[in-house]
């Protein structure tokens, strides 16, 4: 699809937005512990056993994605909000004991550092947080960044702040990844690393 085309039908979409994808939240709820989706800045003031009802305010998406201008909530994040936030946090209760991080922690010490898993479970964090986040952020940049004026998402976030995966600082299982990874994380990526 040329930016052109996209650019015909693009307005029809507002403001309706990926960033509307409930799954795509349960997908990362069921992948770790609540913790560690959110802000990294704000993990600070909890710990890791705090309560989803404790922790969901301080989301990632929930504090990232705001309008460009007022830094102010989205009228898409307060819809998403709205409609998904309670089915959200019966997920993160139901899954507090048995999302992927809990199940990996549960397994006896031998099988928990098994090499295959472990590369495993570091492939899925950086597909799921880096290289996914980068191409859809190199897509959107190819679509809405027009000179002189950016274009607004159709979901009317700071999109260029917020999408890119250095910035959201997502990750699923710290414990699989050195300090050294962790301060680069999703930084320096190659085009090749992520097949562009
Ligand atoms: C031309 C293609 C696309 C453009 C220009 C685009 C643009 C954007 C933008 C700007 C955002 C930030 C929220 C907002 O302000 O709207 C976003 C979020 C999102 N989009 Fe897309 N998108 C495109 C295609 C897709 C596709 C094909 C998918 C699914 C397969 C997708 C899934 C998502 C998801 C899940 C989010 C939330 C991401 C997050 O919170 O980190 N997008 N998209």
């Amino acid at each position: 699809m040329d930016r052109e085309q996209f650019l015909t039908f693009r307005t029809a979409l507002t403001p309706a937005s990926g960033f509307q994808s409930a799954q795509y939240r349960i997908i990362e709820i069921y992948s770790t512990d609540v913790f560690f989706l959110v802000q990294k800045d704000l993990r600070g003031s909890f710990i890791i056993e705090d309560a989803p009802e404790k922790l969901m305010e301080f989301l990632y998406w929930r504090r990232g994605a705001v309008e460009m201008e007022s830094l102010k909530k989205t009228f898409t994040l307060r819809q998403f909000e709205e409609k998904y936030l309670p089915s959200l946090l019966q997920v993160a209760n139901e899954y507090r004991e048995k999302n992927l991080r809990q199940k990996w922690l549960k397994m006896a010490e031998t099988e928990r550092w098994n090499p295959e898993l472990v590369a495993t479970m570091r492939r899925f964090d950086h597909l799921a947080n880096v290289e996914w986040p980068l191409v859809h952020f190199r897509t959107a940049t190819r679509y809405l960044d027009r000179k002189p004026q950016e274009l607004a998402a159709t979901g009317g976030t700071n999109w260029k702040e917020y999408m890119q995966p250095k910035n959201q600082q997502v990750t699923f299982y710290p414990e699989l990844w050195s300090e050294a990874e962790e301060q680069s994380w999703g930084k320096n990526v190659t085009k090749e690393q992520i097949g562009i």
